[in-house]
C-alpha cells in the first residue's frame, strides 16, 4: 500500500488532521470488507512490528497481532519485564534499536504522568512509526474504532448526534483517563454533541478538556459537563458508561510525589459513587433508540448491568471491539 502517511507516528488522533483520519476510516472500511470476503490484504509482506506492553490487554494486543498476520507481516508480542527495559534501558535506546530491526514500534504504557512521555521519547528517536496502544492521556486506536462503529450505526453525517460519556463505578482497578479523553477530543471534530458526566472527584485533565473545547468550536460539535449521571442520559443517542481513576483530581507532580496517599484517597472517593451504573432505569431516560458503547473490558454489574450489556437492541460493544481489528490494520498499513 502506497500512502502519504507512511512513517507517520500515531500517538493521538489529535495529532492527525481530519483529512488524514478520514483516509484511515476509508481504509478501515475497505479492510473490513476484504476481511469479510477473505480477500488477501498482504500490504505489509515480511514487515515486522514490535509491540511492548507494560500492562495487560486483550483487544489491543490481539487486534495488532492478528492484524499484522493478516497484512502479511509479523508482530513481536513483547512485555517490558522480558526486555532490558526492566533493568532501566532508556526509551530512546530501545526505540533506536528496534527501529533499525523492523518497520514499526507500538507500546502501551499507562502509568500516570509517565506513559505518554515515554511514547513521545520513543517517537523522537525511532526512524519508523511509533504507535500508542494506550497511554495515560490517549488511546488513539480505541477512538478510531469507536468512531468507525458510530459511522456504521448512525451514518457518516454525525452532526448533532448526542453522545454521553459517563463515569461509572467499577471495583477492578483505577482505569486510565485515556479513553474518555480521546473521545472528547475526537467526537466533536465530527460535529458530535458530547456530554460528560462525572463525580467532582473524577475530572478529566484540564489541558485536554481545554483542547477538546477548542476542537468542538472548530469541528461544529459541542462539549458540556455535569456531575449528574441522570441528567447526562436524558435524550442521549449513545451512552458510554465507563470507569476512570481520579487521576485528574491531582496535578501530575502532586500525584507522583504522593502516590500512595492519592491512591488511598481515590479509593475512598470511589466508594461514594456505587450508584453510578448504567441500568434499565437510566437507559429509559435516553433516546428510545439509544445504543450502548464501551471500550471493554466492562465491569459487569458495576459500570453496566448484564441486562443492558447483553441486549442486542441496545448494545453495540462487540461491533466496537471487532472494529479494533480493522482500524489497527488501517493505521499499520498506512504508516508502516
Ligand atoms: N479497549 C481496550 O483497549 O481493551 P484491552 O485493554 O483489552 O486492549
Amino acid at each position: 500500500m502506497i500512502s502519504d502517511l507512511k512513517g507517520k507516528h500515531f500517538l493521538s488522533c489529535d495529532f492527525w488532521t481530519k483529512p488524514e483520519l478520514d483516509i484511515a476510516f476509508d481504509t478501515a472500511f475497505d479492510l473490513k470488507e476484504k476481511f469479510k470476503n477473505e480477500t488477501p490484504t498482504r500490504y505489509l509482506q515480511d514487515k515486522t512490528l514490535f509491540m511492548i506492553f507494560f500492562e495487560q490487554s486483550t483487544r489491543t494486543r490481539n487486534s495488532m497481532e492478528a492484524g499484522m498476520t493478516q497484512l502479511g507481516g509479523h508482530a513481536h508480542d513483547l512485555t517490558a519485564d522480558k526486555m532490558q527495559i526492566s533493568h532501566g534501558e532508556a526509551p530512546k535506546d530501545t526505540a533506536i534499536i528496534l527501529s533499525r530491526m523492523g518497520h514499526g514500534i507500538a507500546s502501551r504504557n499507562c502509568f500516570y504522568g509517565v506513559g505518554s512521555e515515554y511514547l513521545k521519547e520513543m517517537a523522537a528517536y525511532s526512524k519508523k512509526p511509533v504507535m500508542s496502544l494506550q497511554d495515560d492521556i490517549y488511546h488513539p486506536f480505541q477512538g478510531l474504532a469507536d468512531l468507525m462503529t458510530i459511522f456504521e450505526h448512525f451514518g457518516k453525517n454525525t452532526k448533532g448526534l448526542k453522545v454521553t460519556v459517563s463515569w461509572a463505578y467499577a471495583d477492578t482497578h483505577s482505569k486510565p483517563l485515556s479513553v474518555p479523553q480521546t473521545q472528547i477530543l475526537l467526537f466533536p471534530r465530527y460535529g458530535i454533541d458530547v456530554t460528560v458526566a462525572h463525580p467532582k472527584e473524577f475530572p478529566l485533565t484540564k489541558s485536554i478538556v481545554d483542547k477538546a473545547l477548542k476542537n468542538a468550536e472548530e469541528g461544529g460539535g459541542s462539549l458540556k459537563f455535569t456531575n449528574n449521571m441522570d441528567e447526562a442520559f436524558e435524550g442521549a443517542q449513545i451512552v458510554i458508561p465507563k470507569n476512570w481513576g481520579g487521576f485528574g483530581y491531582y496535578g501530575v507532580n502532586e500525584y507522583l510525589s504522593n502516590e500512595d496517599a492519592c491512591k488511598k484517597e481515590m479509593k475512598s472517593n470511589l466508594e461514594k459513587y456505587k450508584s453510578w451504573i448504567c441500568d434499565e432505569k437510566r437507559i429509559k431516560l435516553a433516546d428510545k433508540n439509544v445504543k450502548l458503547m464501551h471500550a471493554l473490558p466492562a465491569d459487569r454489574g458495576h459500570e453496566v448491568t448484564d441486562e443492558i450489556l447483553d441486549n442486542p437492541e441496545i448494545s453495540i460493544v462487540f461491533d466496537e471491539a471487532e472494529n479494533r481489528l480493522h482500524t489497527a490494520k488501517s493505521i499499520m498499513a498506512l504508516t508502516m
